[in-house]
């Protein structure tokens, strides 16, 4: 930790030292002014208030989603779990069609809903703000969808996907006894 005050932070510094966190991974969906679908994946994303509901998400000023949500289109936040980690790298690809084989629908802004997320949430973006090269969009949210699954969270931890069990089944896990485990491994 010696000569930090003279080190200059970079983008791969700010990388790095996120890398360590745990982030739970997300898709965010809106359409574009001809009304295609537009996709991508994000970690950045962070619930701002409770009353009236809102949430954060900052986005790179040059992503495709970037445009519209200048331009006001409202959007879709997709808490992923373990089973969408394929959807997630399709998002976060620079391919010609990101939903081709991702099961959605359509809502009534145009936008993707992805079946089967932990969590779906409808938002307005009320505030945009540019700051370095990101844009953060604030949205109001107006529609919460939970339960669809029971699924584990998606996580992003040092560079690649992983996931995190909840602490009532790493519970389960820890007062069972080793035979009690083996039989139940036998069974699944
Ligand atoms: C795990 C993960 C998290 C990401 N988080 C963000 C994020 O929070 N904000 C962002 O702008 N890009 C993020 N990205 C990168 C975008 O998903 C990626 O650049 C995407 O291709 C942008 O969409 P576009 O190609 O349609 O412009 C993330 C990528 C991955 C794999």
């Amino acid at each position: 930790m010696a000569d930090t005050a003279e080190r200059v932070a970079t983008g791969t510094d700010i990388r790095k030292a996120f890398g360590l966190r745990p982030e739970p991974v997300c898709a965010i969906t809106t359409c574009d002014e001809w009304g295609e679908r537009i996709g991508m994946t994000a970690t950045a994303v962070t619930s701002v208030s409770l009353d009236p509901p809102m949430l954060l998400v900052c986005v790179n000023s040059k992503a495709l989603i970037a445009s519209s949500l200048r331009a006001g289109m409202p959007f879709v936040v997709h808490f992923l779990t373990a089973e969408q980690e394929e959807i997630a790298r399709r998002l976060a690809s620079p391919i010609e069609d990101k939903f081709q084989g991702v099961s959605h629908r359509m809502n009534a802004t145009g936008a993707a809903r992805l079946d089967e997320a932990g969590a779906i949430l409808e938002c307005e973006p009320s505030q945009i703000h540019e700051t370095g090269d990101h844009i953060v969009v604030i949205g109001q949210v107006t529609r919460v969808d939970v339960g669809a699954t029971d699924a584990p969270p998606l996580v992003f931890h040092g560079g690649a996907f992983t996931t995190v069990r909840s602490a009532r089944e790493a519970a389960q896990q820890t007062t069972q006894s080793p035979a009690s485990r083996r039989q139940e491994a036998r069974h699944s």
